[in-house]
């Protein structure tokens, strides 16, 4: 028999990882689907950091959310939380007495936090390592849903994540725009997009913007074949080519181009643009310009398809505790939202399959992924 659970009174919402276009839609739907069941809504400020360095948050590291606190926010990019990608409490980067930065597990004093402010359930709002931290909560017997939240569009057994619509939109508007530099320039571009170790970001935005080549992370990268297939263009009396390249793209036999790796976060990534951009100046002979769209690609208003689905997801995930769930993420299943548990959830990484249906539509119109 099922441990009989108590009614819930008062919940709390997390935004972690990099922002993402539709955090604010969230939160505004779980904050009124809440309300509109009687119970009280909180905020953890930056992540978990709210409750683990309360000291550093004068006006309450857990801030209570009405209407008002939600009111406008629903076509507004970032996250009126705020968030963190460097305060996972499952690898909390703590110095020691000698200076060392060490990883430490500091769920236990979260849950300690969250009991002690007599919250009943938490809507964890995250890409893959919010989905691992709601996981290990919901392990330790705290009820929890997630939502899943990434540009990069890598977090499993959803069809789509919120914020992966607006980032391929602007990145393709950006395309559009550099075409006609580089055409009246006869200059190859070559345009570097998020997406570290999926390369969604680059193959819809580079299929749908027209790119000449897309390099992802899913396919290691001989520079010979980019080299072939700007030089083909040229000979058909097409002086110019667009190049899109994920930040996680490798070399064939070689590397992603990390700038940084720290204690308790991911590793940070770039240089990939630039690099291929003066391999292509060197061996083409032609003039190169790389354009970075990184953050960009985080900001501003969401589509209307971000903000529907995170409206929905947020919704859903008021639904799912409603209904006595728990230790589950919201995914799109089109035309439902369903529930997926973590456990499934976090089991792997959403990369691009190589038979998908936009790779072959992509070599069916001529566009070379460098293999
Ligand atoms: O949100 C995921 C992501 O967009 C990755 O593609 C990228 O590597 C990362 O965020 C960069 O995050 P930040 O520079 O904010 O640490």
């Amino acid at each position: 028999m099922g441990r009989k659970l108590v009614p819930i009174k008062r919940i709390a919402i997390s935004t972690g990882g990099g922002d993402a276009p539709g955090l604010n839609a969230v939160i505004r739907a779980v904050v009124l689907s809440a309300l509109n069941r009687g119970w009280e809504c909180y905020g953890s400020r930056d992540g978990y950091n709210g409750l683990l360095l309360p000291e550093q948050y004068p006006d309450g590291g857990l801030v209570r959310l009405t209407r008002e606190s939600v009111r406008g926010i629903t076509h507004l990019g970032g996250t009126i939380l705020g968030t963190t990608n460097k305060g996972n409490p499952l690898c909390y980067p703590v110095e020691t007495k000698s200076g060392r930065v060490v990883e430490k597990d500091r769920t236990d004093e979260v849950l300690r936090a969250f009991r002690k402010r007599q919250i009943d359930a938490l809507i964890a709002v995250g890409g893959d390592g919010s989905m691992q931290i709601a996981h290990a909560f919901a392990r330790k017997g705290l009820r929890v849903v997630g939502v899943p939240k990434t540009i990069d569009n890598d977090l499993d057994k959803t069809v789509i994540t919120f914020g992966f619509d607006t980032a391929v939109s602007f990145a393709t508007e950006c395309l559009d725009r550099l075409h006609s530099t580089a055409q009246a320039h006869q200059r190859v571009m070559v345009v570097e997009v998020m997406g570290r170790y999926a390369g969604w970001i680059a193959l819809n935005s580079g299929v749908s913007g027209s790119a000449d080549a897309i390099l992802i992370p899913e396919i290691p990268y001989d520079i010979g074949k980019v080299v072939a297939k700007i030089e083909e263009r040229a000979a058909r009396g097409r002086s110019f080519s667009i190049v899109v390249v994920a930040e996680g793209a490798k070399p064939k036999g070689g590397e992603r181009a990390v700038v940084a790796r720290e204690v308790g976060r991911a590793e940070r990534l770039g240089g990939i643009g630039e690099k291929i951009a003066a391999d292509l100046h060197e061996l083409t002979g032609k003039e190169t310009r790389h354009v970075v769209l990184g953050h960009l690609l985080r900001g501003g208003t969401p589509t209307t398809f971000d903000r529907l689905l995170a409206l929905r997801f947020g919704a859903a995930a008021v639904r799912a505790l409603d209904e006595g769930r728990s230790g589950v993420m919201v995914a799109l299943d089109p035309p439902t939202v369903r529930y997926v548990p973590l456990e499934q959830a976090t089991r792997r990484m959403k990369t691009v399959p190589l038979d998908c249906d936009t790779i072959l539509t992509a070599r069916g119109l001529g566009i070379c992924f460098g293999d």
